[in-house]
């Protein structure tokens, strides 16, 4: 069976295919972590800036900002304030604009996040809002509700917060009554928009073209399945076990509702009056790939997240499965899949993989967790897991420090932990604190050289400096010299525009596909595998022979 990039629904055979983001290598920039110009201990725009020739030196084709627009970080910038400014911790908008015309000229494209489901409670609508009566159009640009009860004292459903908590608000009314309720999926400084409102639509079509014209390549949406809620709010509870960003679980009556795709037919419209092929990419977690698939029809967004890629385990089977399906279900629309093992919300894969008890995602590990993972396998897995994924025909995603081989840090102390998950539950979930520890770029520095006054947000740990940037560039076994290779080999066979076709005969638990003139054979299973003729342009580990060990991928060139 062999899959391609071109395989398309037969209406779509004319469309272009030769669309940047169809093949792109984009690598997750979080800024807070990333590295820190001011020295204030949270990483900046400049900071970005100062970097770009380790991007390029690297090979990524663009970055992924996650925000630095104006915020109370109260959700590390996942809560907006202004849409159009940058937060002063992160510096200007002439840092910015210094910033992607610098990722421009080394040919890097720039995609930004994009927050729309819900704002800050500081954001100057939301303070309208409070001071507005029940009802005013002030009101209506959130989801305002009379509570339940007889004096409204009980809130409008029995909805649960993502963070954990309750996912309404009570206000206090201008007068100082108790008043209505507000729904926020995620904390309560994050109110959730109404986008059935055609004013909340229409200010954000204006922000992508604040940014558009700015120049910006594209975003990443965050959220992108809440937007719109079922009608009537109807009771739901979760699944306890389920991820926290609704994942398997069908029929959420906030997840994944049919009315957001007419939102991004809109936004398709307004990125298509630009030049330079911008694009939408979808953080939408929902329950199958054929759905998530739906969102990259040819009238919607370019990209989705692959999340049933990421949140598969380390198991050949289930790898063949979802990679088939993906392959299959984004063909059908004519679009890319992406690939994507790590981001700021999930455990690192080099622990993730090694995690030996259940984790849904958004949990995080910390000290007291069950089946904390053996680093040595982990980062193994990790390098093996990363050498299948960047063979595989589409676009994938990098996240800070993969390419440095971080594990999740689990033993951040509890005084120290700043998401809100961890205060919402009460520490009963650590969050997702331990995959964005600032990263290590030089081991003898302040901070290892996240900055040169040795502050950090989050402390970094002491064996991060045999991990850091300076050291590995020296040592081509590193994991830095095994991504720089990936990537110069994934250019130069050309497999992001490539196809697939699966090999037979190395055994259930092999994963082993040709794509071009490249094998791929990632071995699963615990005995070593007999590799076939042909030169080895990269291996994931060290290997003897014609033999493959346990965890190690091979990519071979024909002879
Ligand atoms: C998804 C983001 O990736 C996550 O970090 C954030 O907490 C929520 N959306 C809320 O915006």
């Amino acid at each position: 069976m062999t899959f391609t990039q071109q395989d398309a629904r037969p209406e779509l055979e004319s469309a272009p295919v030769s669309e940047w983001w169809r093949t792109a290598v984009i690598y997750q920039i979080y800024p807070r972590s990333f590295a820190d110009a001011s020295g204030d201990g949270l990483g900046d725009l400049p900071g970005v800036t100062a970097h770009l020739d380790d991007l390029k030196e690297l090979g990524v084709d663009a970055i992924w900002l996650s925000p630095f627009q104006r915020s109370p970080q109260k959700d590390a910038g996942y809560d907006v304030a202004d849409y159009r400014d940058v937060d002063p911790i992160f510096g200007t908008l002439a840092d910015f604009d210094a910033m992607l015309a610098g990722a421009h000229e080394r040919g890097i494209r720039v995609i930004v996040d994009l927050v729309p489901n819900h704002s800050s409670d500081q954001h100057v609508w939301f303070q309208e809002a409070l001071k507005s009566a029940p009802g005013s159009p002030e009101r209506a640009r959130y989801i305002f509700r009379d509570g339940a009860g007889e004096n409204g004292e009980l809130p409008p459903n029995n909805w649960e917060s993502v963070f954990g908590g309750g996912m309404w608000k009570r206000v206090t009314e201008a007068d100082g009554t108790p008043g209505q309720w507000y729904l926020h999926i995620f904390d309560e400084s994050q109110p959730d928009f109404d986008w059935t409102n055609p004013e909340v639509r229409a200010e954000f079509r204006d922000i992508l073209r604040f940014w558009l014209d700015r120049g910006v390549d594209g975003f990443r949406v965050d959220v992108a399945h809440g937007l719109i809620k079922a009608a009537g709010l109807p009771d739901f509870t979760p699944d306890p076990e389920g991820g926290s960003m609704g994942g398997d679980a069908a029929g959420v009556p906030y997840w994944g509702q049919p009315g957001v795709h007419e939102v991004w037919r809109e936004w398709h419209e307004v990125l298509a009056e630009y030049d330079g092929d911008r694009a939408l990419c979808a953080e939408a977690w929902l329950p199958t790939v054929a759905q998530t698939a739906l969102w990259v029809r040819p009238d919607e967004m370019h990209q989705a997240f692959n999340f049933h890629y990421l949140e598969t385990k380390w198991d050949a089977e289930a790898l063949r499965a979802v990679i088939t399906e993906s392959l299959h279900e984004y063909a059908a629309v004519g679009a890319p899949s992406t690939w994507v093992l790590s981001n700021h919300d999930v455990v690192r894969h080099a622990s993730r993989l090694a995690l030996t008890a259940e984790n849904p995602q958004g949990a995080g590990i910390g000290p007291k967790s069950p089946g904390k993972p053996d680093p040595v396998t982990g980062l193994q897995r990790a390098r093996a897991a990363t050498s299948l994924m960047l063979a595989l025909p589409g676009s994938s995603y990098l996240y800070q420090g993969e390419e440095l081989g971080l594990p999740e840090v689990i033993d951040l102390p509890d005084d120290a932990r700043q998401d809100p998950t961890w205060f919402r539950t009460e520490g009963e979930r650590y969050g997702r604190d331990g995959c964005r520890v600032p990263i290590p770029w030089t081991a003898d520095a302040p901070a290892y050289g996240f900055n040169d006054t040795g502050a950090a947000w989050l402390p970094q740990p002491a064996e991060w400096a045999e991990l850091a940037r300076d050291v590995q560039r020296e040592d081509p076994a590193s994991t830095l010299s095994l991504y720089r290779s990936l990537l110069a080999e994934r250019r130069a066979h050309g497999l992001g525009a490539g196809s697939l076709e699966w090999l037979d005969g190395y055994g259930d638990d092999v994963v082993a596909f040709r794509n071009g003139a490249v094998t791929v054979i990632a071995n699963l299973g615990d005995t070593a595998v007999e590799l076939p003729d042909g030169d080895v342009v990269v291996a994931s580990g060290p290997w003897e022979g014609a033999s493959l060990p346990t965890d190690t991928t091979v990519w071979i060139a024909a002879a």
